[in-house]
């Protein structure tokens, strides 16, 4: 017999063995796992005395899935299909008791076992497609065949996990313990025993599949209703073909069609990418000298100042969290407007089915309306959301200094300004941070959390730790003008306005960044935003495109004309002559060579490469702390497609040496600010990478 791992252990309990992982923190299915459950699997089918087998898990979860930290090696013996047969062929009945998460490679587990239960907080998924993976040790092959194809769909296609009682209803789980569960599983395995049921082997159903068999309807279907979320995604349309399979051939066949797949995904950028990021995501939580057990402030009362798009927003994130939060306005006109705006927000996301009418009441009852900064004495917690003016702002925080609480944590959400000026309006600036959500606040998930200089550890823990209670991914970033983010698009807007007074269509250079995957362009991004941002009628000269086009009239899509023309009603942009006549014009008044040969290579390099180089910049003032944190910036507050990493990630995908080639020849072309960042330039040198990973 094969030396057992301690990470799996084999105990005998009245006939019925019980095969325990304990692999901390997630039970994945590292080599020895998948060696331990097959030695004991063997030793347990080898005991004559044993009867039944449960299969168990340690620790906080079931198993989480394969170890994604041995991907892109050759994978060491024994395979995920190896370790699955033991268990499928076993000739007594092997129960699976999940607990936590039962994900991956460790749904796939408990579907090779004949029987699942579950306590009632287990969750079931299979959630490959977001590493830019299908699952690949037969999940696509036997979910579809117990629950049908289309759940499967859903759940190997979306890739989020359901409930233990869903999974009940969709035959995924046979019971749901109360108390103990491997108890319950033991049971459960002796009932089996006693009653003689059948071993329940998926890979034999046909029932489930069979209906669907020679009709794509459901799958055309599918793929037309979630088009818009799979643009550009590799995995998500490999995940279809594998249900696919799984309803048109034999289980054998869709096995070999599954193992095709995945071999082909396994070996593609994008699962490289999505693997990198999901990585990037966990690291971006660390912060070296603020130790994960730093002491935070339990934040249970809120206060927010300011009540527009922004401060409405937030209010909705802590309602969400089911914090009670205070939301002050300066005069009732605008405090009514925002109040009326939360309460339009969450009816939509009612009426589309997102919450009951009772759960959005709730929600408005955790959001008091008040014209009172007094609110501040109760507050654990301030984020202020005012004009984004210095003075304003000192103002704000050191009315706010007097009024709060001395423990109470006062956050800005400035979208550039020095938070150190805003902290030094008050007497405690270790207690000030900024906390930079992104527009719309209660939907995008990015925080930057701006660390001030004298912004203590326990208020940088705390605004982190709340910022993932309020259900966002905090970034830690430094001061400086725009933080990462902004200051990373202002380069880019830079180039892009450069672009198009050069020539190029703003039509052009958009399309060039959403055929690479961003959810729009610069300039449809603008018209989005508005157009008269910062903008002031009565002071406007006319010296940039976007004032030229503001005086016009040309405010932006909420005016119906911007760089682009809407139709009424509509949000689609159109090419507008008017525009190109007036970017002409202006071009022309400044006597700028145009040209009509500005390709899309070109168009690519103009827009990415200052915002890489701005990031090299970022890095060398350590204003972000990684460049996998920039990449996280970009992905979750900009929409950089994540199975291309990021631009930091993507920097490296392309060369750091064939960038800095390529801003030399710019910066010969027009003038310094091609200059490759110091970083940049050592990193080609060096021939070395710029990312992360
Ligand atoms: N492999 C290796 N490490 C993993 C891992 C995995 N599958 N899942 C989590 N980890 C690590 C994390 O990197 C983290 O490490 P760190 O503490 O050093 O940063 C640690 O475990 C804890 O993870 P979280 O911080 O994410 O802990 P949470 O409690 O918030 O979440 C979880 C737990 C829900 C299990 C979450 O970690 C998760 O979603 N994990 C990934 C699950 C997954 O994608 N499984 C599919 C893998 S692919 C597969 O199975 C292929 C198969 O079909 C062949
Ligand atoms: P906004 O103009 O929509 O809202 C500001 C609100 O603050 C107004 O309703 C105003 O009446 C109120 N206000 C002004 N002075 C006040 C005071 N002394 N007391 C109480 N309320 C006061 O502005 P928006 O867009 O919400 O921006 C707020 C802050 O958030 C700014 O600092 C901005 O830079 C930042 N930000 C904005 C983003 C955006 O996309 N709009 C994104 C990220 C940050």
């Amino acid at each position: 017999m094969a030396a057992k791992p301690d990470s799996v252990q084999l105990e005998v309990r009245d006939g019925i063995a019980v095969v325990t992982i304990d692999n901390p923190p997630v039970n994945a299915l590292s080599r020895h796992v998948r060696q331990g459950i097959c030695d004991t699997m063997r030793e347990a089918v080898a005991n004559a005395e044993v009867t039944g087998i449960v299969l168990a898990c340690a620790g906080r979860t079931f198993i989480a899935g394969a170890d994604i930290t041995e991907f892109n090696k050759p994978l060491e013996a024994p395979g995920f299909l190896e370790m699955i047969d033991v268990l499928d062929d076993a000739p007594k009945p092997v129960v699976a008791a999940v607990h936590g998460t039962a994900l991956g490679g460790g749904l796939e587990t408990a579907l090779a076992c004949h029987f699942r239960v579950a306590v009632a907080s287990a969750r079931f998924g299979l959630p490959e497609v977001k590493l830019g993976l299908c699952p690949g040790a037969g999940g696509t092959q036997r979910l579809p065949r117990v629950v049908g194809p289309e759940k499967a769909l859903e759940m190997i296609v979306g890739g989020n996990p359901i409930g233990a009682r869903e999974a009940l209803a969709h035959g995924l789980a046979d019971e749901i313990v109360d108390g103990d569960l491997t108890e319950g599983a033991i049971a459960f395995a002796r009932r089996a025993v006693a009653e003689g049921r059948p071993l329940a082997r998926i890979r034999d159903r046909d029932e489930k599949v069979a209906p669907a068999r020679g009709d794509s309807t459901l799958f055309d279907a599918f793929r037309k209703k979630h088009a818009r979320r799979m643009r550009g995604f590799e995995a998500p349309e490999a995940c279809i073909r594998t249900v696919e399979a799984a309803v048109e051939r034999s289980f054998d066949e869709g096995m070999a069609r599954e193992q095709e797949i995945f071999a082909e995904l396994m070996a593609g950028g994008q699962a490289r990418a999505q693997q990198y990021f999901f990585f990037s995501e966990r690291e971006a939580a660390k912060i070296p000298d603020v130790p994960r057990n730093t002491e935070t402030l339990d934040v249970r009362r809120a206060v927010v100042v300011g009540g527009g798009t922004m401060g409405g927003g937030i209010s909705m994130c802590f309602a969400n969290a089911g914090i009670p939060v205070s939301m002050v306005e300066r005069d009732q006109e605008a405090l009514d407007r925002g109040l009326a705006t939360i309460r339009r927000n969450y009816e939509n996301t009612a009426a589309r089915g997102g919450f009951t009418a009772e759960q959005v009441e709730e929600r408005l009852g955790l959001i008091d309306g008040t014209l009172d900064l007094e609110a501040a004495r109760e507050a654990d917690l301030v984020v202020e959301a005012v004009f984004e003016e210095l003075g304003i702002k000192q103002e704000t925080f050191r009315r706010l200094d007097a009024l709060a609480p001395a423990h109470a944590v006062l956050a800005t959400n400035t979208s550039a300004l020095d938070v150190n000026a805003i902290a030094a309006a008050t007497g405690r600036p270790e207690s000030v941070i900024g906390t930079h959500f992104f527009s719309p606040a209660n939907i995008m998930r990015l925080v930057e959390v701006v660390r001030g200089e004298k912004s203590s550890k326990e208020t940088v823990a705390t605004a982190m730790a709340l910022s993932r209670r309020l259900r966002k991914v905090p970034v830690l970033v430094g001061v400086c003008h725009g933080f990462v983010g902004n200051r990373m698009l202002f380069a880019r807007q830079r180039e892009a306005t450069r672009l198009i007074l050069e020539g190029a269509p703003p039509e052009e250079v958009d399309a060039v960044l959403y055929d690479f995957g961003l959810p729009m362009g610069p300039f449809a991004m603008a018209d989005l935003a508005g157009l008269d941002l910062g903008w002031n009628a009565a002071t406007s000269t006319g010296s940039t495109i976007r004032e030229r086009l503001c005086e016009a009239g040309r405010r932006g899509q909420k005016a119906g004309a911007g760089y682009y023309d809407y139709e009424p009603g509509s949000r689609t942009p159109k090419p507008s002559p008017v525009v190109a006549r007036i970017i002409r014009e202006f071009a022309e008044e400044r006597q700028l060579r145009r040209r009509d040969d500005i390709g899309r290579e070109e168009i690519f390099e103009r827009l990415v490469y200052p915002m890489i180089n701005e990031g090299a910049k970022i890095l060398e003032e350590g204003v972000a702390l990684r460049a996998s944190d920039i990449d996280v910036v970009w992905v979750y507050g900009y929409g950089w497609p994540v199975y291309r990493g990021g631009p930091m990630f993507h920097a490296d995908e392309i060369g750091v040496d064939r960038i800095v080639a390529r801003m030399k020849e710019l910066e010969a072309s027009h003038g310094e600010e091609w200059r490759p960042a110091a970083l940049l330039e050592r990193v080609a040198s060096e021939g070395g990478r710029i990312g992360g990973r």
